[in-house]
């Protein structure tokens, strides 16, 4: 297969395209800025995985860079990027609210619009696949930028998937509800908050509180998900959401079930 990765030049993305490619796949491998491109296809050639990959940006809130799906032949779209923006709602300014919904949501959805078009258009057989989070299913306090949006891409995964269906069996659509790994990613969104008007008397004992919350449930390895997610991937199966590790995933389940 031939699959693009957006948000690919670190982290469980990164990772899931070494793996893919080690199972035979070919991957295109996006990354959000242009001064990474370089580095990343140093990466890919240390490994040894030049001819096997390609490397372009793609930043998905730009047009342009949505469009340039148009010149490849993608049996599968794997919607990996995303930003967190930290801090309590009553503090958030609603400016970055709306930048985490452009990145997370809004383009994700211009991605996967185009992608299927071309689909569409060419009549090819082709596969989505989005990344949310278990975040989108157990909202985090002081997180909620975020876990709103990936409840959002949960809600409206679903809907697309259901929705799909109904045109053609040609375009299937998976989504990955990851629970937390050390990748720096939750860091960033402890250490971008802004002061705090509200919780200020709280604040340092909030911030370990976070931290100390991170290193206990966080997996230093992103194996069960890259694993979950290749599977997905290749999968013909009607199986629609693929999640790890396993008892953050029984655990948002049944939190969904109490609550
Ligand atoms: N780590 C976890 O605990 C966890 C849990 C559940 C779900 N997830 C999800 O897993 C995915 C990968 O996260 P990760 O943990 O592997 O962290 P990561 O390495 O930081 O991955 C996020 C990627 O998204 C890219 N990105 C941000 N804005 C973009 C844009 N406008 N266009 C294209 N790419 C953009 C980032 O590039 P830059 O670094 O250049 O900005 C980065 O490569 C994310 O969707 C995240 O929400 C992670």
């Amino acid at each position: 297969m031939k699959i693009l990765i957006t948000g690919a030049t670190s982290g469980i993305g990164f990772e899931t395209g070494i793996q893919l490619i080690k199972k035979g796949h070919f991957v295109y491998f996006t990354t959000h800025r242009k001064n990474q491109i370089k580095t990343l296809v140093e990466k890919l050639k240390e490994l040894g995985f030049q001819k096997e990959s390609a490397v372009f940006q793609l930043d998905i809130t730009k047009e342009f860079d949505r469009k340039l799906i148009y010149d490849l032949d993608i049996d599968c779209l794997f919607c990996n990027a995303s930003i967190g923006y930290g801090g309590s709602i009553l503090d958030l300014p609603i400016s970055r609210l709306e930048e985490n919904f452009k990145v997370n949501v809004f383009s994700n959805i211009e991605l996967i619009q185009t992608y299927c078009a071309h689909l569409f258009l060419t009549q090819k057989k082709g596969k989505v696949v989005v990344m949310s989070s278990i975040a989108g299913m157990v909202p985090i306090p002081f997180l909620g930028s975020y876990c709103a949006t990936k409840a959002t891409l949960i809600s409206l995964t679903t809907c697309l998937k259901k929705e799909v269906k109904l045109l053609t069996n040609d375009i299937q659509v998976k989504l990955i509800e990851p629970g937390i790994f050390n990748t720096g990613f939750n860091e960033v969104m402890i250490e971008n908050k802004k002061k705090s008007i509200y919780f200020q008397e709280l604040e340092p004992s909030l911030t370990n509180l976070e931290e100390s919350f991170f290193q206990l449930f966080g997996h230093n390895q992103v194996n069960s998900i890259v694993k979950k997610i290749v599977q997905a991937i290749e999968s013909n199966s009607s199986k629609f959401i693929y999640r790890a590790p396993f008892f953050q995933g029984l655990f948002a389940k049944g939190y969904q079930l109490f609550h």
